[in-house]
C-alpha cells in the first residue's frame, strides 16, 4: 500500500487565489491594498531566496511589498530604528524579519521590537502567548499553521490523535505543539535530547518532523496509516532537494504523507501572505 501524497504546492495555490480574490473585492471597494515589509540581514544565499520568493507572492496576489537588504555590519540599534519606523508607517501591514539572524544581532530584542499587531510571522511573545493561552489565537506562526491547513484541507480529522512533533525549534516544533492540543492532538514534543526517539516515532499517529537533516527518519519507525508531515529542506551535495524523513521508504507505510519540495514549504509562504491580509483588515476595523 502506497501513502496519499498531500500535495502542498497545488493547495497553496488555492490559498494564495483566495487571498488574491480578497484583495481584488477590497480594490473595487477602494480600500487600501496590503502591504508587507520584509527584512533581510546579511548575505545568506538561502535566506535571500525565501525573502525574494515572499516578495514575488506578494506582487502575485496583488499586495505591496517592501524590502530591506541590509549588510551584515547593521547595528542591532540600527535595524530597531528600522522596525520602529515600519511600526509607525499606517501604510505597513506586517513585517517579517528573515531569521535566522547574525549572532551579533540579539534575536529577541528585534522580535520583541515589531509591534504585535504587524508581526506576520507570530512569533513576538504576545501572539505566542495568545496562542497557548487560547485567547484566542491571533497571528499564528506561518508554518504550523500551513500544515494545520494542509491537514484540514485533506479532511483529516486530527482530535484525539497521538501527534509526536520531532524538533523543538520556536519557529516550528513550539508552536506546532500547541496547534495541535488546540486541534486535540494527545501532543509529544522530541528533541536533541530525547532518549530513543524511535519509540516515540512508533506511536505516532501523526508525525511532524522539522530538524533540517536529510533522511533523519527511517522509513521503518513509521507507524502502518500514519500521516507524516516532513517540514526539511535539504540540499544534498548533488543539488538534489530531500526532506527528514526517508519519503522512499515512509511512503511504503504511511496512510498520508507530504513530499519534499512541494509539501510544507509552499504552504508557509502561502500563509504569510493569509496572515498580512488579516492584519490589514483588522486595520480597515481600526481606522
Ligand atoms: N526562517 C526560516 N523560516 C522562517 C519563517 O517562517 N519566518 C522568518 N521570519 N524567518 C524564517
Amino acid at each position: 500500500m502506497f501513502a496519499k501524497i498531500i500535495d502542498g504546492k497545488a493547495i497553496a495555490k488555492q490559498v494564495r487565489q483566495e487571498v488574491a480574490e480578497r484583495v481584488q473585492r477590497r480594490i473595487q471597494c477602494g480600500k487600501r491594498v496590503p502591504a508587507l515589509a520584509v527584512i533581510l540581514l546579511g548575505s545568506n544565499p538561502v535566506s535571500k531566496i525565501y525573502v525574494t520568493n515572499k516578495c514575488h507572492a506578494c506582487e502575485e496576489v496583488g499586495f505591496l511589498s517592501y524590502s530591506y537588504f541590509l549588510p551584515i555590519t547593521t547595528s542591532e540599534t540600527q535595524i530597531l530604528s528600522l522596525i520602529k519606523e515600519l511600526n509607525d508607517n499606517k501604510d505597513i501591514d506586517g513585517i517579517l524579519i528573515q531569521l535566522p539572524l547574525p549572532p551579533s544581532i540579539n534575536t529577541l530584542h528585534v522580535i520583541q521590537a515589531v509591534s504585535p499587531l504587524k508581526d506576520v510571522d507570530g512569533f513576538h511573545p504576545y501572539n505566542v502567548g495568545r496562542l497557548c493561552t487560547r485567547s484566542p489565537a491571533m497571528l499564528r506562526p506561518c508554518t504550523p499553521l500551513g500544515i494545520i491547513t494542509l491537514l484540514d484541507r485533506c479532511n483529516i480529522d486530527l482530535c484525539s490523535l497521538h501527534a509526536v512533533v520531532v524538533g523543538a525549534s520556536n519557529i516550528v516544533g513550539r508552536p506546532m505543539s500547541m496547534e495541535l492540543l488546540l486541534a486535540g492532538c494527545t501532543t509529544t514534543v522530541t528533541h536533541r535530547f530525547t532518549k530513543n526517539l524511535y519509540r516515540y516515532v512508533k506511536d505516532a499517529d501523526l508525525l511532524i518532523v522539522a530538524v533540517g537533516k536529510p533522511h533523519f527518519i527511517s522509513g521503518q519507525w513509521i507507524k502502518s496509516g500514519a500521516i507524516v508531515i516532513d517540514v526539511g529542506i535539504n540540499r544534498l551535495k548533488n543539488g538534489n532537494i530531500v526532506g527528514d524523513v526517508d519519503f522512499e521508504e515512509a511512503s511504503k507505510i504511511a496512510g498520508w504523507i507530504t513530499p519534499v519540495p512541494g509539501g510544507v514549504g509552499p504552504m508557509t509562504v502561502a500563509i504569510l501572505i493569509q496572515n498580512t491580509l488579516n492584519i490589514c483588515e483588522m486595520n480597515d476595523k481600526i481606522v
